[in-house]
């Protein structure tokens, strides 16, 4: 029995109250959000509305100093300096920052960039893209499909060339998809041959505690709204000995020590890597949501999921024809998300119908067509739990999806 009381968390998330019989089982793609985090975006703009880091009055001296706070609030969760916390727009602008202010004077003609079959297409085209402008090469982890977890390569495979290591720390389709000990040996193989190594946590941040000194990482990019905070804000960690290294992404107002009609000298590290106007609200609302997370036991958050998953595929598993993608042993250990297919129904007939129903769950490629062409797969339903989802909420959508199954078979 779970010590993780669903039911009571649910009750801080108004979206359930606004919709009585809402099953929400597509959190990967983005997460409810609790009062509390609406509350801090509101009070911002009702009571300190301001830009940042420029107004000396009173209310531009408390945004400032709730902005700032937020970083702190997010630096220490990662266990991270809060000048190593760069706010963006979300993952897929944090890995293009590193594509464009790093990667593209750091992996030169004839280098390589690894990454691994699995990756959600923003943490594979910044870096297909750099590798074509720069004659570089992209070389990949493979997926093994049996166990589907990534397959240790030859030791050939880590020659000098390789400048960087960009790989996911959870899939968005497979879930968790390295073997024991892998991910943390596959950092001390990138480190030990001078390669970065930059962590797409944006599937793995919101379910796992992630420590980015223990883990060793150089980048890691993360979306604040899979993880209760709002959309429009995310991440980027970078390690504080590369602040030098990387380049601002963005130049223009507010990260500007001293400019001149020649020349120009940055700000140290966050503001140089933070031009204009940054998104204030996002940022505050972000540290409300971390301030919830920390009231988290994520070892009984993580027995809750999985317990999900378990109750979840004990049903799926009795459906004739269905194909569940990811290492079933691994998701009944450690879950949080369940990605299916069904030979003769279409995933997007099922989650269409499911949605009538009031059921929210995902269909498609996932944004992951080169693991689907691996996979050999068109299109899958994916179910993802985050810490409102109950028991409960598993048996509706079993219902419902048996309802569903036979109006199409029928
Ligand atoms: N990357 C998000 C997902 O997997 C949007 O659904």
């Amino acid at each position: 029995m779970s010590k993780f009381d669903a039911n009571f968390l649910k009750k801080d998330f108004p979206i359930f109250d606004n919709n009585k019989d809402l099953v929400y089982l597509d959190s990967a793609a983005t997460t409810q959000k609790p009062k509390q985090m609406i509350k801090a975006i509101v009070d911002f703009y009702e009571k300190y509305n301001s830009n940042v880091h420029r107004s000396i009055h009173e209310l531009g001296e408390s945004s400032t100093c709730f902005y700032e706070q937020a970083r702190e609030k997010i630096a220490k969760f990662f266990n991270a300096e809060p000048e190593e916390i760069i706010f963006t727009k979300g993952t897929t602008e944090s890995i293009n920052f590193v594509a464009d202010a790093w990667a593209k004077k750091n992996v030169l003609k004839g280098d390589s960039i690894v990454t691994t079959q699995v990756e959600h297409h923003a943490n594979f085209l910044p870096w297909m893209r750099i590798a074509k402008r720069n004659e570089a090469k992209l070389k990949y982890l493979e997926i093994d499909t049996n166990n589907y977890s990534v397959k240790d390569p030859d030791n050939s495979f880590w020659d000098s060339g390789v400048k960087l290591v960009a790989v996911s720390g959870n899939s968005n389709v497979l879930g968790d998809i390295w073997q024991k000990g892998q991910l943390e040996k596959i950092i001390d193989k990138a480190s030990s041959i001078g390669a970065k190594v930059l962590l797409d946590a944006s599937q793995l941040a919101p379910c796992k505690k992630i420590d980015v000194k223990k883990l060793k990482v150089d980048f890691m990019a993360l979306s604040a709204h899979k993880m209760l905070g709002p959309t429009g804000i995310g991440v980027l960690y970078i390690k504080k000995s590369l602040h030098n290294k990387v380049e601002p992404y963005q130049v223009g107002g507010s990260m500007v020590q001293a400019a001149s009609f020649h020349d120009v000298v940055w700000k140290n590290s966050p503001y140089k890597f933070e031009a204009g106007t940054p998104p204030i609200a996002q940022a505050i609302g972000f540290g409300a949501a971390i301030d919830y997370l920390n009231n988290i036991n994520f070892d009984d958050f993580s027995d809750h999921t999985t317990n999900l998953c378990n109750i979840l595929l004990d049903g799926l598993q009795k459906i004739s024809g269905i194909k569940i993608w990811g290492n079933v042993d691994k998701i009944r250990k450690d879950g949080h998300l369940v990605c299916f297919s069904l030979k003769d129904v279409h995933a997007h007939d099922i989650s269409g119908f499911l949605g009538n129903e009031n059921i929210s769950v995902r269909s498609g490629h996932h944004c992951a067509q080169p693991l689907a062409t691996v996979l050999r797969i068109n299109s899958s339903v994916r179910v993802s739990f985050y810490l409102y989802n109950t028991p409960k909420d598993v048996q509706i959508f079993l219902e419902k999806l048996d309802k569903t199954i036979k109006f199409f078979r029928n």
